[in-house]
């Protein structure tokens, strides 16, 4: 992992650095190259060419850590708005891939998980009505993984509305050192789960903080999905990731309406075509909305060389 990353997520956290962040103009082209935009229609846009290009995706409504009932009810008035538009773009045809094209992830603590008392059953009960929507529109809904504080609350939440809605995916990260033994646990029949590295600061007890340690066990988490019976979604950008999963696809004999490749937009543009190219699944996250600043700084974080780029353009160099 970069060694740098807990050091710019800490920073991150700071409000002085926030203000500072968000008000420099330069911030915006950074925040261009990972943000479809702030509006509805900036992200109808990117979604639209997505889709053209042959690529499926999973929209984001940029949001987390909610303290306020009615931030979280207008975030779900404005997943159901999405999720209309989303509805009725026009879906190319994609040989042999029968996924819905269009998906929408949500974080839960955006839809009230964070408020205090009942939290998390307002979460799942917001939840409920996205998904209810999302049947009707043919779209697909899969549940974001946050810090290690939410996750047993989050799993709880997608496993009881499993119930109702079996496609209903969840992300998993794995970073987490608990994360083995829930892919074995959620390799089963009808799962979809998202196996990400995970973008939190998290302590030692409970992640490996090593980069070698989060791609071995992402190696490791990968197997155990492939060869279970589920949905996986290979969400990753690591050539070590990518060329695993192309291997076991062809050991355990899956074609591509048995896993997805994943990709967040604005990285590895090039690589995301060359997969869909070779007749694969692939979606690419696509966020929107004003609330860029915690995914921007966990973009950054990941990768010094964003970070350089952003403070070259600081300086003016
Ligand atoms: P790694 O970090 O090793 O990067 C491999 C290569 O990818 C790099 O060498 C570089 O080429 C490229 N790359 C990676 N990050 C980059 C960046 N920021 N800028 C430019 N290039 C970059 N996390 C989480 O905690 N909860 C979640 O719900 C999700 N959801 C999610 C969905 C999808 C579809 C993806 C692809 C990722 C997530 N993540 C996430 C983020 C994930 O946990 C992780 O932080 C990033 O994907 C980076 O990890 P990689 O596996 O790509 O490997």
């Amino acid at each position: 992992m970069n060694p740098l990353r807990p050091l710019i997520l800490a920073a991150a956290e700071s409000p002085r650095m926030k203000r500072a962040l968000t008000n420099i103009p330069v911030t915006a082209d950074i925040v261009r190259r990972f943000v479809a935009g702030e509006t509805r229609d900036d992200l109808i846009r990117v979604a639209r060419t997505l889709l053209d290009s042959g690529r499926l995706v999973s929209v984001d409504f940029l949001g987390e850590n909610t303290t306020d009932r009615s931030q979280a009810d207008a975030t779900v008035v404005e997943y159901l708005s999405l999720i209309n538009e989303l509805a009725a773009l026009e879906r190319p045809a994609l040989p042999g891939i029968d996924a819905p094209p269009v998906e929408v992830s949500v974080k839960l603590s955006a839809l009230g998980q964070a408020l205090p008392g009942d939290g998390p059953a307002i979460a799942t009960e917001n939840l409920r009505i996205l998904c209810t929507k999302a049947v009707q529109a043919d779209v697909w809904v899969t549940v974001d993984a946050e810090d290690h504080t939410t996750t047993d609350a989050t799993l709880a939440t997608v496993h009881e509305l499993r119930e109702e809605f079996p496609w209903l995916g969840a992300v998993l990260q794995s970073y987490l050192r608990r994360t083995a033994a829930d892919c074995r646990a959620l390799s089963g029949p009808g799962s979809r789960i998202r196996l990400c590295k995970g973008a939190y600061r998290e302590p030692h007890d409970v992640a490996f903080q090593r980069a070698s340690e989060v791609t071995d066990s992402y190696l490791h988490c990968l197997e155990v999905l492939m060869r279970g019976d589920g949905y996986p979604m290979v969400a990753s950008h690591d050539p070590a990731a990518i060329a695993a999963a192309e291997r076991l696809v062809a050991e355990t004999g899956r074609g591509p309406n048995c896993f997805e490749h994943q990709l967040l937009y604005g990285i590895r543009d090039g690589e995301q075509r060359r997969l869909a190219a070779a007749g694969n699944a692939v979606r690419v996250y696509v966020p929107y909305g004003s609330q860029w600043y915690g995914y921007l700084t966990r973009r950054l974080a990941e990768r010094p060389a964003n970070l350089a780029f952003f403070l070259r353009a600081l300086v003016g160099d």
